[in-house]
């Protein structure tokens, strides 16, 4: 690869990002390795803001790093070996730079075959720090090749939290007396277009519904045909539209195969084998999650039918009021992925909708709309049921406005609106 088209690409994304990137919101929970020698991946769901995350990185180490994207058309061709060019075309360019650190922010990596090859040996040689994403499902941890075993540091990258929601309508969630007064009626409102259309970067800053809609049908189509149809070579688009379409409205429910299996099988032709094998793939373009039931033992939990959220609320299908619960339910389970919590649910005869898991120690949550005469024994039994098993003293209902304290025998309960809930620090 010649350099001079090298130094040309190196320039022109600097050029770019300085001119262009002028409001980027600091993404929270990206927690980088201290010190330790380690590539760090960037992957998650198409949109979610990995390139922003190199650009906001690139901006910190303004006079040391180096951005590329291995989309650009002008890098076609870019092998292995060019690597080493283009730490050459770097250091011709800023010469002020040979024998100093250097950051490499490699964009859509996943496109040059050994990449690993050549990010291990800086790392480890040349004290250099790298940091990688992509879009692709090639970039996510169980794919990476072998020559980054252990050396890797992977952080999932997902749509805006509600918290980060905010600061792009110029609110500091951390704002004094935000939770309070005046200010408390401006959170809810932005919280109610959250519940409503998620959080993907773009959605959060378009101004219209219209524009919000148009973008979500975009990514969904790009996500159907790319990240899956393309990616995985689909053979029976109808039958991943079906399940797709399946997934997108069972949200916050359990699903079983088995029975969308028979429920389909005579309208169109498929096997089960099929359905399994495209089922796996949704899961690995991680539009979906699965939750599995809370048992001490692995070989029951994966028996039970898992409960699946989706990556964003706004592509849910269904928008009726009666599923706002679901909705407050999702939204609960992308904050605990966000904070880094391994979930679960909970089923005894009675039911706790997670059991959050976080260095050993558990946390008890049931999500509801609103505690009422025909729910509230249901939800609380829950609550105690697993509290009482897993030997907790305190438990959390959340819900979409109401606020109080209760004791139940010797477990206390913590009823908390949602949005005062999902505006807290981590
Ligand atoms: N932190 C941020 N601050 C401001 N805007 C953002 C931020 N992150 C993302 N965006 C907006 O969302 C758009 C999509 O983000 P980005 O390109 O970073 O996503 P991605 O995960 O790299 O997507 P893809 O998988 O398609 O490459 C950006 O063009 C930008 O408009
Ligand atoms: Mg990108």
């Amino acid at each position: 690869m010649n350099k001079e088209i090298l130094k040309e690409v190196i320039l022109s994304n600097e050029d770019y990002i300085n001119k262009n990137v002028d409001r980027v919101v600091e993404r929270e929970g990206i927690i980088l390795p201290d010190l330790l020698k380690k590539v760090v991946i960037f992957y998650g769901v198409r949109r979610s803001g990995k390139t922003f995350i190199l650009f906001n990185l690139f901006e910190k180490h303004k006079n040391n790093s180096v951005y590329v994207d291995f989309e650009d058309d002008r890098l076609q061709g870019f092998k292995l070996k060019d690597f080493e060019n283009l730490k050459e075309a770097l250091l011709e360019l800023k010469p002020e730079l040979i024998g100093k650190k250097i950051v490499f922010l490699f964009d859509e990596v996943q496109n040059v075959n050994g990449w690993e090859k050549f990010c291990r040996r800086v790392i480890e040689r040349e004290n250099a720090t790298v940091f990688v994403s992509g879009s692709s499902s090639k970039i996510m941890p169980y794919e990476i090749n072998t020559a980054l075993r252990g050396r890797s540091w992977n952080m999932e990258v997902f749509p805006f939290s509600f918290r980060e929601h905010l600061r792009t309508k110029n609110i500091d969630p951390d704002k004094k007396n935000i939770l309070y007064s005046t200010e408390k009626f401006i959170v809810k409102k932005y919280f109610l277009e959250y519940l409503n259309w998620g959080g993907f970067p773009e959605v959060s800053f378009a101004k219209s519904e219209f524009e919000k809609q148009k973008l979500l049908k975009e990514y969904l189509d790009a996500m159907f045909f790319k990240d899956l149809v393309e990616r995985y070579e689909i053979t029976n688009v109808q039958l991943l539209e079906t399940l797709l379409d399946k997934l997108f409205s069972s949200f916050s429910t359990r699903i079983s195969l088995t029975s969308f299996y028979k429920q389909y099988k005579d309208k169109f032709p498929f096997s089960k084998d099929l359905l399994f094998r495209y089922y796996k793939h949704i899961l690995e373009s991680m539009l979906v999650f699965e939750v599995k039931k809370f048992s001490e033992s692995i070989y029951k939990r994966t028996r039970n039918p898992a409960k699946i959220y989706l990556v964003d609320i706004g592509l849910a299908k269904g928008l009726t009021s009666k599923d706002t619960g679901r909705r407050l339910e999702n939204l609960v389970f992308l904050e605990l992925k966000r904070k880094g919590y391994e979930v679960f649910y909970f089923e005894d005869k009675k039911e706790c909708d997670f059991i959050a898991v976080k260095d050993g120690k558990f946390f008890p949550i049931q999500v509801t709309y609103e505690l009422n005469k025909k729910n509230t024994d249901r939800e609380m039994g829950g609550m105690t049921k697993a509290c009482k098993l897993l030997d907790q003293k305190k438990g959390i209902i959340i819900t979409y406005d109401e606020e109080e304290s209760t004791k139940i025998n010797d477990i206390s309960i913590d009823i908390i609106p949602i949005w005062k809930w999902i505006v807290k620090k981590r």
